[in-house]
């Protein structure tokens, strides 16, 4: 990367703030929550968190439906509370990314109430209005990510209006530039209060094909959180409604905005194809980075992982490395929970640290967490609770943090939180796990030390043991490997001692030569003084 800008060297968080920890015993996760947890995540070793929403917002999904992008919801407390979070973080070392989410607004924006009432609203044109089809009916075949038709229909103006996502949050148009201007100044409302940057919600959507035409029926190519869960999207290949001409143009605005601010843009962009979502970042003139999906996915097999990685690290040195977040199954319970599964997160979480990018770890997979049981009459998401899809409702990845045993395990003082703990044990918490060296807690703190005291660099990446259960890298003096087999498997070391500067399974300092053997579900990071 040139220049090294700050986040090279950082490592991400992303704080799911309704779960992360509740101040004022409502059951809910807030913002003066999260500032007294600080002290965690600097102590855990991690330099820059992503917020998920806290604006005005009505919550038919979470937050992500903004009534006011310039004021904090008072379920999440106050601008004067993001003031002092944002300045106690700062003191310690920590930068933080608001959530945007320019694709939508909530129904109940001002803009979107105004644009509703009438044809000929000034405003009208701040979303995607059309007439009914011919015969009636929506006015083309798009669907929306949580299944069903795209459009609602507005009974007193007539037209429907376009939402990729819930009815509540109707698409904004960025074909008009007071839309544009707009953001830019919520953007600006946020980066003025000392705000370092934001994670970009749907950050390839955005402009939609000016003639509307219907997509193509065909496999899905997008990969994001929500794909999958309702077969609607995937029944169609999105030509026209995502991917868009005049996307990049939108982040390079942003990144021109947030140049003199020296702030972070890191894009939610689902796509599948490497090469394709390489085009978003390799110029950097648009975001720094953008996630990196397919790992949340994946089996825990040795040439998928491989494969997975490697072919993202070949596209990109502008990633952001993930394997879990408040859209998809923990790692841990996709890897086969439990202790192997705790094991296989752990030891992912070490192949995904010395990759060129940022590795951001999701709220909980430090204590290697599992997702908590939620029954389907609990449910919260509207994956569950409007689409009927229980199964694949999002709401066991952001059941409360355990923080410490007994009642409401130190996340609320109230009866019940918003969401059930979901089945957590004394073993689970924070607290339990701090005071066990051998904890995943321990362990992940341990792994997270060596982004500090990088023996990284910018050494090119090397692949090596191209096939069988290792998947292992060197750049330069290091050398990276897990063993994504069952059985215990020897690395061959290049020639030279080598030190272990890391074991998920061992303590660290031993020297090595010839081969290192490696435990089912291991991981190591071993370094060479040449
Ligand atoms: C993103 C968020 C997800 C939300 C969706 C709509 O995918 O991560 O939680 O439902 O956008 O804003
Ligand atoms: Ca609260």
């Amino acid at each position: 990367m040139s220049a090294a800008p700050w986040w090279c060297a950082s490592v991400g968080y992303e704080v799911y703030l309704r779960s992360f920890s509740d101040s004022n015993g409502d059951g809910i996760g807030d913002l003066p929550g999260l500032r007294a947890r600080l002290e965690h995540l600097e102590w855990l070793g991690v330099d820059l968190l992503w917020v998920t929403p806290f604006f005005r917002s009505p919550m038919h999904d979470q937050g992500y439906d903004i009534s006011d992008y310039r004021d904090v919801d008072p379920t999440y407390g106050t601008l004067a509370d993001f003031d002092s979070l944002l300045a106690d973080a700062h003191e310690l070392g920590i930068r933080v990314l608001v959530d945007l989410i320019p694709n939508h607004t909530s129904v109940e924006h001002a803009w979107f109430q105004e644009s509703r009432s009438a044809r000929d609203n000034p405003f009208r044109d701040y979303y995607i209005w059309r007439d009914p089809a011919p015969g009636g009916g929506p006015p083309n075949n798009w669907v929306s990510v949580f299944g069903g038709p795209a459009w609602t229909l507005d009974e007193t103006t007539g037209q429907y209006w376009l939402h990729l996502f819930l009815s509540e949050q109707p698409d904004l148009n960025w074909r008009n530039e007071r839309v544009a201007r707009e953001l830019d100044e919520a953007m600006r409302f946020w980066l003025e209060r000392g705000a370092d940057g934001f994670r970009i919600d749907a950050a390839d959507g955005l402009v939609k094909h000016p003639n509307l035409p219907d997509n193509p029926v065909a496999a899905a190519t997008w990969v994001g959180p929500p794909a999958g869960i309702a077969s609607d999207w995937g029944s169609l290949e999105h030509v026209y409604d995502v991917g868009q001409p005049g996307v990049r143009e939108i982040h390079r605005r942003w990144r021109a905005l947030v140049e003199p601010y020296g702030a972070l843009l890191v894009g939610e962009i689902g796509l599948a194809d490497p090469e394709a979502l390489a085009l978003y970042v390799n110029d950097q003139d648009g975001l720094h980075l953008t996630f990196w999906f397919e790992p949340m996915e994946i089996e825990w097999e040795a040439a998928t992982i491989r494969k997975s990685l490697s072919a993202a690290a070949a596209a990109s040195d502008h990633l952001a490395w993930v394997q879990g977040s408040h859209d998809r199954p923990r790692a841990a319970t996709r890897f086969g929970g439990g202790d192997v599964g705790r094991a296989r997160s752990l030891a992912l979480a070490v192949l995904m640290l010395g990759l060129p990018g940022v590795p951001f770890v999701y709220q909980g997979e430090e204590l290697g967490l599992v997702d908590g049981l939620v029954l389907p009459e609990e449910a919260q998401d509207p994956i569950s609770t409007r689409a009927g899809e229980h199964g694949l409702g999002r709401d066991g990845c952001r059941t409360p943090m355990p923080w410490e045993p007994g009642h409401g395990l130190g996340f609320t003082t109230a009866q019940q939180p918003w969401l059930p703990f979901g089945g957590r044990s004394a073993a689970d918490t924070a607290a339990v796990q701090r005071d066990d060296p051998d904890s995943i807690l321990r362990r992940f703190r341990r792994l997270l030390r060596l982004r500090r005291t990088p023996p990284w660099g910018s050494a090119p990446l090397e692949w090596i043991a191209e096939q069988g259960p290792l998947v292992a890298y060197r750049r330069g003096t290091v050398l990276v490997a897990a063993n994504c087999g069952d059985e215990p498997a020897a690395l061959e070391l290049p020639p030279g001692t080598w030190t272990l500067a890391y074991a998920t399974q061992e303590p660290e300092g031993r020297e090595a030569t010839g081969s290192v053997e490696l435990g089912p579900a291991s991981a190591v990071v071993l370094v060479s003084p040449a």
